[in-house]
């Protein structure tokens, strides 16, 4: 990996080469015969849709997953053909003949939904590949198991007059992140039951699959045809009770860094950023880092967010602002221009994602995928 100079004010270094290991950390932990859904959807979780879809099908992917129809027909526009892209997030209007001429797999969790696809199927001329999806537990998308006979039977005949053709039945996981939670062997038992009925029904699935990336590292009673890991393949742990990056074999592919804009010394009992929530106990410096609440960094992580400057991590003194924040460099007077790495990998000491989050009271994944469009995303290992 070849390091690149810092640009003027920050950047995310996306490595290409931790994503594929960590596709192949996956692919190793899962049966040959299982297949992989990258997930790349809201931009592969900040990291770069396109590039990371790139680099997961190449490290052995075999399917692509993406939340909305938009999301999916920019990666057919871009190129990626070959390639099964299943898309799970539909509204009514959305585009169901896009998504048929562009032979996407379309989720389908109701009948209005089902309604939709068979009146464009009808208009394009083409079967449309559909995927059924259960709510076996999660309450959030997916079919009742109360209304899964209706959809299903309701599949099967758009099925058997052409325009349909069901690829694939799924659901989803409430809890797969707290393990041995009750809910995770009750939605398996509640999706057995729902694949049972579909395929005495008649339904032919080429894949049945559950498994988000807690599931596919640590349930492989869970794996089916297929898993859909996501925040995995980024290199972030889904929940510190499943341990960390390091112990799950994975390796974080986004750090976040910036150039310290200014360093000054300042006076004690000098308030720092609005509300003067932070002011300095003695004599000190600050050092200004160019990055705020527009770029993702979240604003509940003031006077709590880890950043390495020099070799040691500060801490953000008082308020995030929209555009910069500040730390306390404690007498230390950097240079203008020296790093300041908000999260990285963590082996030269940089806090994590997993830091941040906890700083925010969030989660690794929000920390990733807010990081917004003014931070320039600069791919290494391509
Ligand atoms: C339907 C679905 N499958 C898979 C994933 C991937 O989840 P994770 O990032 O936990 O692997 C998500 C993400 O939330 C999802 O919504």
């Amino acid at each position: 990996m070849t390091e690149t100079p810092p640009p003027p004010r920050a950047r995310a270094e996306i490595d290409l080469g931790a994503l594929r290991a960590n596709v192949r950390t996956l692919r190793a932990r899962v049966a040959p015969h299982v297949r992989i859904m990258a997930v790349v959807k809201a931009d592969a979780y900040g990291h770069g849709a396109l590039r990371c879809a790139r680099a997961a099908l190449e490290a052995g992917a075999d399917w692509l997953g993406t939340a909305t129809p938009h999301e999916a027909l920019a990666l057919r526009a871009a190129g990626i053909t070959d390639v099964p892209v299943l898309c799970w997030l539909w509204t009514p209007g959305d585009p169901w003949d896009q998504g048929i001429e562009a032979g996407l797999d379309m989720s389908v969790s109701g009948t209005w939904a089902l309604d939709e696809v068979v009146e464009a199927a009808r208009a394009v001329g083409r079967t449309a590949r559909i995927q059924l999806k259960a709510d076996t537990g999660l309450g959030r998308n997916g079919c009742q198991p109360a209304d899964w006979p209706e959809l299903v039977g309701a599949a099967l005949k758009a099925e058997a007059d052409g325009h349909v053709k069901v690829t694939g039945l799924w659901s989803h996981f409430a809890c797969a992140d707290e393990p041995h939670h009750p809910s995770i062997a009750a939605q398996l038992d509640v999706f057995r039951s729902m694949l049972d009925h579909a395929e005495r029904a008649g339904v032919r699935p080429e894949v049945r699959h559950i498994a988000n990336s807690p599931a596919t590292l640590t349930l492989p009673e869970s794996h089916f045809d297929l898993v859909r890991p996501g925040i995995a393949m980024y290199g972030v742990s889904p929940s510190p009770e499943l341990g960390t990056s390091a112990e799950l074999g994975l390796r974080p592919v986004m750090s976040l860094k910036a150039s310290v804009a200014l360093v000054k010394h300042v006076p004690a009992g000098h308030g720092v950023s609005y509300g003067h929530h932070y002011v300095t106990e003695g004599e000190t410096t600050l050092g200004l880092v160019p990055l705020g609440y527009a770029d993702g960094v979240p604003r509940h992580a003031s006077g709590r967010g880890p950043v390495l400057v020099g070799d040691r991590v500060r801490t953000v003194a008082g308020r995030v602002a929209m555009d910069q924040f500040v730390v306390d460099l404690d007498g230390d007077a950097p240079e203008p221009g020296t790093e300041a790495v908000l999260f990285g990998p963590g082996d030269r000491g940089e806090p994590t994602a997993e830091d941040w989050a906890v700083a925010a009271d969030t989660i690794a994944y929000e920390i990733v995928t807010r990081i917004g469009a003014r931070v320039p995303r600069v791919y290494l290992g391509e």
